[in-house]
């Protein structure tokens, strides 16, 4: 058997994963669709017979495991192990948003409850308490004030070591929603704004999309956020401040894009697609 031009690697079949495996073929692409969970590898052998691996395991411990193992073998993934190791985690995002000079929500990280109250208190009520890791705004919390701060602190430090990390941000002042945008190599091809009645506009919680044009304002933030994290494709989540314009809170490395693609009418999984074959082919 010849290997294929790419690979298709995931653990949850979303809209996305079909979008990605139709697009290759209606391109006529040799893309294979591989269950994380039916691998076992040789680490110590060679990656053969994968092509580029387009990642997209939602699971973030499958996601990066299986990203260093294929990646070591010598498999080009896209997104590589340092994206997925970075991006993977709100903190080291933060750091390093600020380090390439794009602009990020004030945020704290503390390591006890006793500690993240002063850090809460001195950023200010209401604040937002998020895991490092996680996705779909779940375990994200608005601290109304310190004494229900302090009931959901006792109930962290209860609770596996990763929630015991305390990372709280400001709550932004912002219109009620966000962005989320989509970079595919050097090119933003698409962006939403993410509606909700609650604070939260993740569209797994019910949120609403509408289009969002790009400006080369939001172009460039989002170029620079990409290369921030050494991504390639990523989706890039971007709050409004009134005082401050765009401030990034989020790049996602197995970013979701079917509401992107709804509302924008962009061919998102074609342009996907094009570009894993094409960084095959270099
Ligand atoms: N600092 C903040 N101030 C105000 N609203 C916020 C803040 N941080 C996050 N939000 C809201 O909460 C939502 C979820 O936050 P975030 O994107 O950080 O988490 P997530 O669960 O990883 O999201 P995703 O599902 O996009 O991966 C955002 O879409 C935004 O609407
Ligand atoms: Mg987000």
């Amino acid at each position: 058997m010849t290997a294929p031009a790419a690979t298709i690697l995931y653990d949850t079949v979303r809209w996305e994963e079909k979008a990605l495996s139709g697009a290759a073929r209606r391109a006529g692409a040799d893309v294979r669709m591989l269950d994380c969970r039916s691998l076992s590898l040789d680490v110590d052998g060679e990656a053969r017979g994968y092509g580029t691996v387009l990642q997209r395991c939602v699971s973030y411990y499958r996601n990066v495991h299986s990203t260093a193992a294929l990646e070591g073998m010598g498999a080009r993934v896209i997104n590589c192990l340092r994206t997925g190791m970075l991006a993977g985690n709100k903190l080291y995002t933060h750091m390093l948003l600020r380090k390439a000079g794009v602009a990020v929500p004030r945020a704290t990280v503390s390591f006890s409850r006793d500690a993240a109250l002063g850090a809460a208190g001195r950023l200010g009520y209401p604040c937002v308490i998020k895991p490092t890791v996680g996705s779909w705004g779940r375990m994200i919390s608005r601290l109304s004030g310190a004494e229900a701060a302090s009931g959901i602190l006792e109930m962290r430090e209860a609770m596996h070591p990763l929630y015991q990390v305390h990372y709280v941000e400001e709550f932004v002042k912002r219109p009620p929603r966000d962005i989320r945008a989509i970079v595919v190599g050097d090119r933003v091809v698409a962006a939403i704004y993410r509606h909700s009645d609650g604070w939260k506009t993740n569209m797994a919680l019910g949120g609403r999309a509408e289009p969002c044009s790009v400006g080369a304002e939001m172009e460039d933030v989002c170029i620079r956020a990409r290369d921030a994290v050494h991504g390639e494709i990523v989706g890039v989540d971007l709050m409004e401040d009134e005082a401050r314009g765009l401030l990034v809170h989020e790049v996602n490395n197995t970013t979701e894009f079917k509401n992107t693609v709804r509302v924008c009418g962009v061919d998102i999984p074609s342009i996907m697609v094009s570009h894993a074959l094409e960084a095959g082919r270099r």
